[in-house]
């Protein structure tokens, strides 16, 4: 079998070492790939942006199952594409990846069809929403409706601060095209959880729920940024209330997209609050996760490969389940100096051989290449995710930190308090 991936970063290095374990003779690919993709996969030359292109080397190459990673070539309308030429996709098409580019569309979804999420209005002008948070007064968030790697979201305390994020966003041009419609929402408070669920427009399989870390600094202050570290399993998420979210929200959203005429085929990511009134939707996403892919993958005993294959082939996915490892893992994100803001690159990576050989423990590549000697450089601002894996989050996490620490590069970035929230239960129920 040859499967070809789509994309470069953590989340496809995940997907590719997962991939490799479910099929050991498979012949992998991968577009561009990175510094750490290279024993695991070859190299396609092609950007995820050159549809036609990738799509003619597919069908050349009989690439028998594509995996689309990112979300800008889905929103773009890459799985059409392929499909067009005859290829088993993973990934949505592109009107169904609109429950991810716009959220604008994502809300309207939710709202028509009762899914529970925060109370919104959609604005094209920046009077009428200068005007509406001012008439609310209080804390609101602001997001572009579409897609700004991450960075579109302002939580505001005030009125005052909500007006500034929305001419930042509408008049200021911070996300060009994506922040010409803007999102205002009422403010929810709670934890956060990332379920990603496997679906073949119909039925859905949901994943070991993670958490990640969004704010780049410990504690989770400063700014947002794509993620800086994640861990699984998330004890809040109990069995009842996995029913709960399946029940109220990953099967009615399905339903709602196959009913609107665009079935959505893929990993539908469901990024939530558990609020005090019951787990409510902070946004969809129409991909995996990055970093939660490199926590939720190593914890999965079953086959991926399976269930991505019958979803690509149009098949169903009714009866099938997923198994998991005991135990927990927790990845620490190695970013560049200035992340989430400009950054340098082409920095010398040290990597100790021994953080690769350590049992439990997985470096996944990111931003990083190699140059024509074999030295290993940043190339962008997620570097890499140490993954460890340990009987509790706090042992995972203190092996994913002390491997993390032990990589460096100039201006080396990493929170070393991923996790805290589990460990601290952890540690009261001890
Ligand atoms: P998003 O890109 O929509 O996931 O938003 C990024 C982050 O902003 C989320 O992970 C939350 O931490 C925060 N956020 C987004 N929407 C809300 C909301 N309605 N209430 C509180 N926090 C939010
Ligand atoms: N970790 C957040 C995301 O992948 O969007």
């Amino acid at each position: 079998m040859k499967i070809l991936v789509v994309g470069n970063g953590g989340r496809e290095h995940a997907l590719l070492w997962k991939l490799r374990r479910d099929a050991p003779h498979a012949e992998l690919f991968v577009t561009g790939g990175n510094g750490g993709t290279d024993g695991l996969a070859q190299s396609v030359p092609l950007a995820a942006a050159e549809m036609q292109a990738l799509a003619g080397w597919a069908e050349q190459n009989g690439i028998d199952l594509t995996i689309i990673g990112p979300e800008a070539p889905l929103a773009e309308g890459i799985a059409d594409h392929l499909t067009n030429h005859g290829l088993r996709v993973f990934g949505p098409g592109k009107d169904a990846a609109r429950i991810e580019s716009s959220k604008a569309f994502a809300k309207t979804l939710m709202a028509k069809y009762g899914i529970p999420t925060a109370d919104f209005r959609v604005f094209e002008s920046l009077g009428e929403a200068e005007a509406h948070v001012r008439g609310l007064g209080g804390p609101v968030v602001v997001k572009a409706s579409g897609l700004a790697a991450g960075k579109g979201v302002v939580v505001c305390d005030t009125a005052e601060e909500a007006a500034a994020a929305l001419r930042d966003t509408m008049a200021g041009g911070a996300f060009g095209a994506a922040g010409e419609q803007v999102v205002v929402e009422e403010r929810m408070t709670g934890e956060e959880l990332s379920v990603f669920a496997l679906t073949d427009g119909e039925n859905v399989i949901a994943m070991l729920p993670a958490q990640d870390h969004k704010r780049v600094g410990e504690g989770e202050t400063g700014p947002n940024t794509g993620g800086m570290g994640a861990y699984a399993p998330v004890s809040p998420a109990t069995p009842a209330l996995m029913e709960q979210v399946e029940r109220d929200i990953l099967r009615p959203t399905v339903a709602a997209m196959a009913r609107e005429g665009h079935p959505f085929r893929g990993l539908l990511y469901a990024g939530l609050m558990l609020t005090p009134t019951g787990p409510r939707v902070v946004e969809f996403n129409c991909r995996f996760g990055d970093p939660e892919t490199q926590v939720v993958l190593p914890l999965l005993r079953s086959s991926l490969l399976e269930p991505m294959l019958a979803i690509a082939r149009g098949e169903s996915i009714a009866g099938m389940t997923l198994e998991w490892h005991p135990g927990a893992a927790v990845t620490t994100v190695l970013a560049s100096g200035g992340y989430p803001g400009d950054y340098a690159t082409g920095l010398p990576i040290h990597l100790p051989p021994e953080v690769e050989g350590m049992d439990d423990v997985v470096v996944f590549h990111a931003g990083t290449r190699r140059e024509a000697d074999g030295a290993l450089v940043t190339s962008g601002g997620r570097v890499m995710a140490v993954t460890a894996l340990a009987p509790t989050v706090a042992q995972a996490a203190a092996r994913s930190r002390a491997a993390a620490e032990s990589i460096e590069f100039q201006g080396r970035l990493l929170r070393r308090d991923i996790g805290w929230r589990e460990a601290a239960r952890e540690g009261t129920h001890a």
